[in-house]
């Protein structure tokens, strides 16, 4: 069996919803100590949806897969269903990763998790101001 499965080479090669979101309403960046790949999730949000998302990651193969499809699985939905994206689901929707990276899915989840705190924060300041 190959290492990657076709939908994580297709991810690799074209990945989806590469760039920035100048007017993201919320940005998550995370990073790997131990390989150094970073990974930047920007989302827009209107009435609870997530409109647009988009990703810069410096990162390996496996990363940059994990950011394109954990892009395509949160466009259009809410916020609740955002917050719930595990890496496991991630890797599923990639048809598997190996096991020693998974750890780079992981960044995926984290990353719009992020995004999605510095969302909830700034929409707190405003609404406080
Ligand atoms: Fe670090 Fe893939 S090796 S994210």
């Amino acid at each position: 069996m190959a290492l990657y499965s076709e939908k994580v080479m297709d991810h690799f090669r074209n990945p989806r919803n590469v760039g920035f979101i100048p007017d993201a309403d919320g940005v998550g960046e995370v990073g790997n100590a131990k390989c150094g790949d970073i990974m930047k999730m920007y989302l827009k949000i209107e009435d609870d949806t997530i409109t647009d998302v988009k990703f810069e990651t410096f990162g390996c193969g496996s990363a940059i897969a994990s950011s394109s499809m954990a892009t395509e699985l949160i466009k259009g939905r809410s916020v609740s269903e955002a917050m719930a994206l595990t890496n496991q689901a991630v890797a599923e929707a990639l048809d598997g990763l190996p096991d020693y990276k998974m750890h780079c899915s992981v960044l995926a989840e984290e990353a719009i998790q992020k995004a999605l705190e510095d969302y909830y924060s700034r929409r707190d300041q405003t609404k406080s101001e």
